[in-house]
């Protein structure tokens, strides 16, 4: 069983027996957010980019939990220097875990660090593999048509796309992704944190499920979907 709860913005937990992977842990100045910093005990903590959003509380929660932050190799660079653990790879490249496997794949987006826009790499989404279920976790992202190829080489079952537009892709633009991906199951994230992310996910979830098979799953900070 694979437990993912939505802890607001970008930030996931995802639950199963001898893992817990947090994802873009942007909690402490996100006012929505479903969770504080310690009370997450991860094992492995994946930062899209190095956005405060994204980075969020990544280098804190690694030094308090000793889980590796697993980053495109300058932004595991920019979490290193905040204190955090890390493991720094590129895209394409597949990491093994005790649980399974994460590999990095592109993300069409931006990418720096702190108040002076410093350098940290490029932006990733992460294919995350268990032996039974593969998640997708696209970050913050346009849609691209090689998003066809990446669930081409690894079928996703669980895509979690943004949606929320200005920064990333919006509705309709995201249900082409969905066409792209195929999945079985996805789940919004990346809208309502800031007034120009505004976005209704019910619109998204007509939209989808209206045109193709997958089923969309909406959930609230602090709700989980068991699969
Ligand atoms: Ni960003
Ligand atoms: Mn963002």
């Amino acid at each position: 069983m694979t437990k993912i709860t939505y802890l607001g913005h970008s930030c996931f937990k995802i639950e199963r027996e001898g893992a817990q992977i947090v994802t873009d842990p942007f909690l402490t100045y996100n006012p929505l957010a479903a969770a504080k910093p310690d009370q997450l005990s991860p094992n492995l903590i994946l930062v899209s980019h190095a956005h405060g959003d994204h980075m969020g509380d990544a280098a804190s929660i690694s030094q308090r939990t000793g889980a590796p932050v697993l980053a495109i190799f300058e932004t595991a660079g920019r979490a290193a220097q905040a204190g955090a653990k890390t493991v720094g790879a590129g895209y394409g490249g597949t990491v093994s875990f005790d649980f399974g496997k994460v590999k990095l794949v592109p993300a069409w987006h931006s990418s720096s660090f702190g108040d002076e826009f410093q350098y940290a790499g490029n932006p990733c989404g992460f294919v995350i593999m268990f032996p039974d279920i593969t998640i997708y976790d696209a970050g913050d992202t346009t849609v691209f048509g090689d998003m066809k190829l990446i669930a081409e080489v690894t079928p996703i079952d669980i895509a979690l796309l943004p949606i929320g537009g200005h920064y990333t892709m919006g509705v309709d633009d995201a249900v082409k992704a969905v066409e792209l991906l195929k999945p079985k199951v996805v789940i919004p994230m990346h809208y309502n944190t800031l007034p120009e992310i505004r976005q209704d996910p019910q619109e998204f979830k007509d939209k989808v499920e209206s045109r193709l098979k997958t089923k969309v799953v909406i959930l609230k900070p602090g709700e989980s979907y068991t699969a």
